[in-house]
């Protein structure tokens, strides 16, 4: 079944603040998710609901935690997230690396004690929404093997650089494992195949099989590059902000166990640097250069074409997350029906 991204929102807000989680956080969960869903990324949308509805029962995510200022500079931040919801805590986080943007130029906001955040473009897009530059680097638990190795140390790492322009979206947002773990798991959920060159077994064999992938391991992107830029993104969003790194990043994916996982936000100003007008006119003006065939994309691109798919045909729901959901519903006193229809 399909669901519009008016339904979804109402569904994840309702059950939220059944689970005390305040309305205005609830909002802003259910915006990250179905902002990945229309992106096309339901690798990190309704599907890692029932995730987060774990973290909240076992206690790893604190509904009502409030982000607390450890260290504080006027261009930077070090953010407690005292295990709140990662989405709440990260948007916390931009606005204030976006407020010292304005300020000095450049705003850097790193963060810990936080948990699993959905897609890091949401937050580069708020950003851009500004006519500011915005960049976000997390690390997550262990999925990927160090060139060479067979054992996962790093995570899926994912980067998201949003620009501002005046005509385009201008967005790379992506793990730096050849495929997000989410797409593993969600093929897992739907008994899909998973593509060739994207995982390992646990011997080191390449596999399609996701279960045997997510017991072995996800390959970087583009071989040793893909690796050495998620090696980097370890430590910036490891033991630059007072995180975890390597096998002791817990929590992105299981629920179960407190996340040690960190973020480090960056905001550039780029009226500090360049007239800002100037500046979306070259952006612009590269794009029209790069765009010289139908053929050819630009990263966000894809998003924007899958934001007007799925805004029209709907959300997809495949079988077993239907019935996840409906599950979680009926445990919380929440009426399906009045929201989803039957
Ligand atoms: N929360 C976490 O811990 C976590 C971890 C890993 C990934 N993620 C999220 O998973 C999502 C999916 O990541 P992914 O690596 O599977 O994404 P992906 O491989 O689909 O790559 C997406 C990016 O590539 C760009 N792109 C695609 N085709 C293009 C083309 N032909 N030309 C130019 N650009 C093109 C897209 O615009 C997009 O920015 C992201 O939203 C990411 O933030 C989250």
């Amino acid at each position: 079944m399909n669901i519009t991204a008016e339904q979804e929102k109402n569904l994840i807000i309702e059950i939220l603040t059944k689970l005390e989680v305040p309305e205005e956080n609830a909002i802003i969960v259910a915006d990250v998710t179905v902002n990945a869903d229309l992106k096309g990324f339901s690798s990190h949308g309704i599907g890692r609901f029932p995730q987060y509805i774990t973290g909240l029962k076992i206690g790893t995510i604190q509904p009502r935690a409030e982000v607390t200022v450890e260290k504080e500079s006027p261009a930077t931040a070090l953010l407690n997230g005292n295990h709140g919801f990662g989405h709440v805590v990260t948007y916390r986080g931009m606005e204030m690396a976006m407020k010292k943007a304005r300020e000095t130029g450049i705003g850097l906001v790193g963060i810990n004690n936080s948990n699993h955040f959905g897609i890091a473009g949401y937050y580069s897009d708020m950003a851009l929404r500004q006519d500011l530059v915005g960049i976000v680097i997390a690390n997550t638990e262990p999925a990927v093997a160090p060139i060479g190795g067979k054992e996962p140390i790093l995570g899926t790492n994912p980067l998201a650089i949003g620009i501002p322009s005046n005509g385009h979206y201008v967005s790379v947002d992506m793990a730096t494992s050849a495929s997000a773990r989410g797409k593993l798991m969600e093929a897992k959920r739907r008994g899909e195949e998973i593509p060739e060159n994207v995982a390992l077994d646990e011997q080191g064999t390449p596999t399609i099989d996701p279960c045997a992938a997510l017991k072995g391991s996800i390959l970087p992107f583009g071989a040793h590059k893909g690796y050495a830029l998620a090696f980097m993104i370890e430590i910036m969003a490891g033991p630059l902000v007072g995180a975890a790194y390597g096998k002791a990043v817990s929590g992105t994916a299981n629920p179960e166990v407190n996340c040690t996982k960190g973020d480090l936000l960056a905001v550039i100003d780029p009226s500090k640097f360049v007239d800002p007008d100037h500046f979306k006119e070259e952006v612009d003006d590269f794009i029209a250069e790069v765009k010289s065939s139908p053929k050819i994309f630009i990263p966000g691109d894809m998003e924007v074409r899958n934001i007007k798919r799925f805004k029209k045909d709907g959300i997809p729901l495949d079988e077993t997350l239907k019935y996840q959901l409906k599950d979680i519903c009926q445990e919380y006193g929440v009426d399906w029906d009045d929201i989803v229809g039957s």
